[in-house]
């Protein structure tokens, strides 16, 4: 799976204009999910310029609540009546600049699974937490809270991108043997609490300065299922490179 986080940018009409490229530039392409998550005001529209392609449509964020006194948010109901198929959840600019934290992303993966939506749950550390050599029981920490109490069954599909947050939008990308050596641990951590025939199904998705130039070699990688993009997805062509590598 290559999914395109567009995060707080592009204005509507640069935002169907840039689905209806990406849509042109992999028509036909086989062996890949791709999934697009725009900002939520663009949702409805870009699924409309979707039509009948595979492409998926995700919400970036949603909140736990179905719906009700939350000036500002937007719930689960919502984003699927605007056509997604997928959540991103618990991404790190939502832990750090909005105060969301693993038990309140282990409500949304709740609601998302309420809502019949494909989790895309998001883990990582910070560079301070790497340097300690904290990175596993931080990721520990982050998966086994944010999955607390959920069963398997309900997890089918279940999509985690592993975003070292130090690699975000930093242009410095984790390397290839330090995004499988996560991914293995994560994949461990899976088997452990669900069995290995569940973790095998989880499709695990790096995340952080992928372009088209490092794309073919994370994906070399045994445990690498596909990637998150942020910055090299706002681009048509950029983007393609990604998904056709
Ligand atoms: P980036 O963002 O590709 O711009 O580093 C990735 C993400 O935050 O999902």
């Amino acid at each position: 799976m290559i999914a395109g986080n567009w995060k707080m940018n592009l204005r509507f009409a640069e935002a169907v204009e840039l689905v209806k490229t990406i849509a042109g530039g992999i028509e036909g392409l086989e062996g890949v999910d791709v999934l697009v998550a725009p900002p939520f005001t663009h949702l409805a529209q870009v699924r409309q310029a979707l039509g009948t392609t595979k492409i998926f449509l995700a919400g970036q964020n949603m909140h736990s609540e179905m719906s009700g006194a939350y000036t500002g948010e937007i719930s689960g109901t919502m984003i699927v009546s605007a056509g997604c198929s997928h959540v991103i959840i618990g991404h790190s600019e939502r832990r750090q600049y909005f105060n969301e934290t693993d038990a309140t992303v282990n409500q949304r993966i709740v609601a998302a699974i309420r809502h019949k939506l494909v989790p895309v749950f998001c883990v990582g550390e910070t560079e301070a937490q790497r340097e300690a050599d904290a990175t596993f029981s931080v990721l520990d920490k982050q998966v086994t809270d944010g999955l607390q109490g959920i069963a398997s069954e309900d997890l089918v599909d279940l999509v985690i991108a592993y975003e070292p947050v130090w690699a975000i939008g930093t242009g410095k990308t984790a390397t290839s043997e330090q995004a499988q050596e996560v991914h293995q641990f994560l994949r461990g951590q899976l088997a452990k609490a669900y069995g290995a025939e569940f973790a095998q199904s989880v499709r695990i998705l790096y995340g952080g300065s992928v372009k088209p130039a490092n794309i073919a070699e994370l994906m070399s990688m045994a445990d690498v299922d596909g990637a998150l993009v942020g910055g090299a997805s706002l681009e048509a062509e950029t983007f393609s490179q990604i998904v056709k590598f």
